[in-house]
């Protein structure tokens, strides 16, 4: 088993949700029952990372702490940094080399959610790969997306920023696994004509080498950019209808570290007490053994 840090990228401008973002960060802002950033975060800790690093910007980083605090309250460690300007995603590697350090690293975008069946097998076999791993999604109008075309073994065999004409229908979701060496890649990578350090960059370095392995994300899987009001509203109303169905939760990090045994019973009975006047607290109660 290895061990990833893990990065959480939620900076950035967030314009397109304008007026809504003017004066707080995208990341904070509700999905349903929880900010945003739980969703993303609980990826990460699924993944079986520990130590978190979250990317924001210089008004945003007050807010996040006051949010997520150092993670001690999670059997986990948060670091803050910040990016002054949203100078690309490839971006997060670079600001983030003292954290990375000599690990490999998991990164996702602070505005993705991802949920469906056999997501931790999928999580857990990307952290133990040592080629670098990124995810395909099928969507119909993949053309505002990076997308990448893969063999029958999953290996990537093109990948293109916003293509006119796409190879594939599938986009590439803001989750990416890789070895340590990204953090040289990224720093070498030339911005592109829009100023940014672009991801799909740093994934054609990987595929050059033959070092890119593309999981499929398979029929009923649910994976959402809520950087739009439309995507927002749509990523809250399936985490209402399913959580109401079913009665179980996405993405509530309290569970996942509980049941990772990364907390005990008292840890998990403060967390319940904190909640206790919502059906947030009811659920976390009843997960106690
Ligand atoms: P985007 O949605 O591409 O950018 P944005 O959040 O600024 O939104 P908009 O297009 O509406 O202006 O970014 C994807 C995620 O990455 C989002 O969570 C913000 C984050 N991000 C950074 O933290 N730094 C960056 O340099 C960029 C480009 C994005």
């Amino acid at each position: 088993m290895k061990t990833r840090k893990g990065i959480i990228l939620a900076g950035g401008t967030a314009t397109r949700l304008f007026p809504l973002t003017t004066a707080i960060s995208k990341q904070l802002l509700p999905v349903y029952d929880k900010p945003m950033i739980y969703y993303p975060l609980s990826t990460l800790l699924l993944s079986g990372a520990r130590e978190i690093l979250i990317i924001t910007t210089p008004r945003d980083v007050q807010s996040f702490k006051n949010l997520l605090g150092d993670g001690s309250d999670w059997g986990v460690r948060f670091e803050y940094k910040v990016q002054d300007k949203p100078r690309g995603l490839a971006d997060a590697f670079i600001v983030g080399e003292e954290f990375i350090g000599n690990d490999d690293v998991v990164m996702i975008l602070g505005d993705n959610m991802f949920y469906g069946q056999d997501f931790t097998v999928m999580l857990k076999r990307a952290r133990d790969r040592e080629d670098a791993t990124i995810y395909g999604y099928l969507v119909k109008d993949v053309s505002s997306y990076g997308v990448v075309e893969m063999d029958s073994k999953g290996k990537a065999i093109s990948i293109e920023e916003k293509p006119e004409h796409p190879k594939s229908n599938y986009a590439v979701p803001g989750l990416y696994f890789y070895p340590n060496d990204v953090v040289e890649i990224a720093k070498n990578v030339k911005p592109s004509p829009r100023g940014e350090i672009e991801i799909t960059s740093v994934n054609m370095e990987y595929l050059k080498a033959g070092r890119l392995k593309v999981d499929k994300l398979g029929r009923g899987f649910q994976w959402f950019d809520t950087g739009n009001p439309s995507s927002l509203l749509d990523a809250g109303n399936f985490v209402k209808s399913v959580q109401e169905r079913q009665g179980m939760y996405i993405c509530s990090p309290e569970e996942i570290v509980y049941n990772y045994g990364w907390i005990d019973n008292a840890q998990m009975e403060k967390l319940v007490e904190k909640h206790s006047k919502v059906e947030y607290g009811d659920y976390l109660r009843s997960l106690l053994k």
